[in-house]
């Protein structure tokens, strides 16, 4: 049989005597793509940052080739042909494409200058290689994030990297950008590159990737091939137990004639136009689009972070005058943003301490704030939201990148808002944790609250929405109950019809 390029043997680890990973084999071949997967908190980041050198593991062995080697740092990785693709992209922007690749080794010229004439001929024969479209001297800001995925790919390769660690990569990418990196992977894979790939999304990983291997609380499961395997049996191995991930849409009380909760009329800002909606109270509003389509951007407008142009907002029938997010809470609204781990946590604090910060006035007892009351509410959100840590003390940087979303959707749910508005909710949370969210948001539209919701993930975005607005260039194109959907397609069919 054909030796693995890459073999981690029982590979054990763990932080302040609790056991992370534990026994965990893992091998991939040449020219494989070879999915990590595993519920938030498996250990599959953990265990990629034991191949880069971030951490050591306690005991196992890590053989390349089938030559034992010990990695202890970033550039031993990087000897050893390892490179990780950054999930916050290690870029930077103002550079051009061939400065950034080539950013930290470049050759002066005789005057001690950067020799930008030398780096921009080697990429321009990477990025041909690669069959890559953008230009060496290209300033990486102009570039959509797609390309900036695949600058950071093309500057592992000039690095020799053989193989390549991608942590979620499509998070941040549209449907577009998604295929092109999916075509590039195809193309990596026929030059003998070898590729981890870690993904929440089933559909990606069998379009994707040749094996899979799955990781549940920090055990090794089990090793699947692609075509030999199906959906079911992996989130089966994932989950622990059958599992039935299907959403299922309720039609769901609410009343049609209540005066609204939620309404905004005639709104403008910047790219977005003459927007009107009304929710009624437990009313679950849905947003599809495309990326670009100015979902995002309404989301911000009203919440007060981009500045509004004109027309009126409306919370219980009381006009609100929002210029900032502070006026946007006191209003009673709450923003979940798309991007958490930038926006809606500070990673120093623990996990309790992020959960409580909304709500810092309800948990007072005077000028103290009231421990026990507040531990019991973070420790109630741990529990609901099924978020894997130690105690609700554990800095949120501690926490797996899944987790630390967990927390933010907790931080706000705990603030009780009057309007509630998520972007996208289950980014990077794994299949049982989306279920739960779902289970969730339609637990608080029961009490009476107005929803809205942006998802890229239709099933999701259809077992929630009561009703479905469709925008298009930043205006309202359509709109339906969710009756009228019959199938997926036909909201696919709807967003991609302008
Ligand atoms: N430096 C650390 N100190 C303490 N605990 C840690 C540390 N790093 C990770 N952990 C814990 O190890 C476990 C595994 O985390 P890891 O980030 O590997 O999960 P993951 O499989 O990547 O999950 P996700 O899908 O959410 O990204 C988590 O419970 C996490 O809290
Ligand atoms: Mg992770």
């Amino acid at each position: 049989m054909e030796q693995p390029i890459l073999k981690m043997k029982n590979i054990c680890k763990t932080f302040n005597g609790i056991p992370v990973l534990k026994d965990v084999n893992f091998s991939v071949k040449k020219g494989e793509v070879h999915a990590l997967m595993g519920g938030n908190g498996a250990g599959k980041s953990t265990l990629m940052k034991i191949l880069t050198g971030v951490y050591t593991a306690d005991s196992g062995d890590i053989q390349i080739e089938g030559k034992p080697v010990t990695i202890k740092s970033y550039e031993e990785a990087q000897k050893n042909n390892i490179s990780m693709i950054f999930q916050e992209f290690s870029l930077i922007p103002t550079l051009t494409v061939a400065q950034n690749i080539y950013l930290t080794r470049e050759k002066k010229t005789s005057l001690g200058l950067l020799d930008d004439k030398d780096c921009e001929k080697k990429t321009e024969k990477l990025l041909e290689e690669l069959g890559v479209d953008i230009k060496p001297t290209d300033i990486v800001q102009n570039l959509g994030v797609g390309y900036w995925q695949m600058t950071e790919i093309a500057k592992a390769l000039s690095q020799e990297a053989k193989i390549l660690i991608m942590d979620e990569p499509t998070s941040s990418l549209t449907k577009n950008e998604t295929e092109i990196l999916f075509s590039f992977i195809n193309k990596l894979k026929a030059k003998g590159y070898s590729i981890i790939y870690i993904s929440h999304r089933m559909d990606e990983i069998f379009e994707i990737c040749d094996r899979i291997t799955i990781l549940r609380d920090g055990r090794y499961i089990t090793t699947e091939t692609c075509s030999e395997t199906n959906l079911d049996t992996v989130i089966q191995h994932i989950v622990g137990m059958e599992f039935d991930q299907a959403f299922e849409w309720k039609e769901r009380y609410y009343s049609r004639e209540a005066e609204p909760v939620f309404e905004v009329k005639n709104l403008n800002a910047g790219k977005i136009q003459d927007i009107n909606l009304r929710i009624q109270p437990g009313e679950i509003v849905g947003i599809a689009g495309l990326m670009g389509s100015g979902r995002t951007e309404l989301l911000r407008s009203l919440f007060g972070i981009d500045p509004i142009d004109s027309g009126d907002i409306y919370v219980n029938g009381q006009k609100q005058s929002i210029k900032n997010a502070r006026n946007a809470i006191d209003a009673g609204l709450a923003l979940i943003p798309e991007d958490r781990r930038m926006q809606g946590l500070v990673l120093e604090h623990s996990v309790k301490d992020n959960m409580i910060l909304p709500i810092l006035s309800k948990v007072k007892k005077g000028t103290f704030i009231d421990n026990k009351k507040s531990n019991e509410i973070s420790k109630d959100f741990v529990r609901k939201l099924n978020i894997k840590t130690d105690n609700i003390f554990k800095q949120a940087r501690l926490l797996s990148g899944g987790n630390q979303q967990k927390i933010v959707l907790a931080k706000w749910l705990a603030n009780d808002p009057t309007v509630l508005m998520l972007d996208e909710p289950t980014i990077g949370v794994d299949i049982g944790a989306k279920t739960e969210i779902v289970e969730i948001i339609r637990e608080m539209a029961e009490t009476g609250k107005a929803i809205l919701v942006v998802s890229s993930e239709l099933p999701e975005l259809l077992a929630l929405s009561d009703r479905v607005v469709v925008m298009h260039d930043g205006k309202i194109k359509k709109e339906m109950t969710r009756k009228e959907i019959k199938t997926e397609e036909e909201l696919q069919y709807a967003i991609q019809g302008f």
